[in-house]
């Protein structure tokens, strides 16, 4: 039995205990996309200064995103979730451009393609559009 079905069986009382307590530490079978993103950030926020910074990036766990200055200064926005074993782990890999996953090293580039075996069911990238200090992220 996959795990996904054992906690199916288990309800969704018991799933919560269980997921809650894996949070950041165990895998999962697959990842589900991030469906109907629509998040604003203010960047004058103390928060999202680090924005301000080529190569710098930030989590925002709540909503299982990375938002990213790249290097070359545009804002990029990820999932949080990485292809290979689902760990929240993914980042903004300013050494080299693209995404970076800090578990098992699995590499993408900006648009989320698969650079490595271990990315090589990409990741998901959000759509950014900047409005004065408004960064909007949606899927
Ligand atoms: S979970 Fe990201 S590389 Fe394995």
């Amino acid at each position: 039995m996959k795990r996904k079905e054992f906690i199916e069986k288990l309800g969704i009382g018991a799933a919560f205990v269980l997921t809650s307590t894996c949070l950041g530490g165990c895998t999962r079978d697959n990842a589900e996309p991030i469906k109907d993103l629509d998040l604003l950030i203010d960047l004058t926020k103390d928060e999202y200064l680090e924005l301000q910074n080529f190569g710098s990036y930030v989590v925002i766990k709540d909503s299982q995103v990375v938002v990213a200055r790249s290097n070359s200064g545009e804002y990029v926005a990820a999932t949080l979730i990485c292809s290979h074993d689902q760990l929240e782990q993914i980042t903004y890999n300013d050494s080299e451009g693209g995404w970076l996953c800090t578990a098992h090293a699995a590499r993408f580039k900006e648009d989320g393609e698969g650079l490595n075996a271990n990315g090589s069911k990409n990741l998901q990238i959000f759509t950014t559009e900047l409005d004065g200090d408004i960064l909007r992220v949606t899927s």
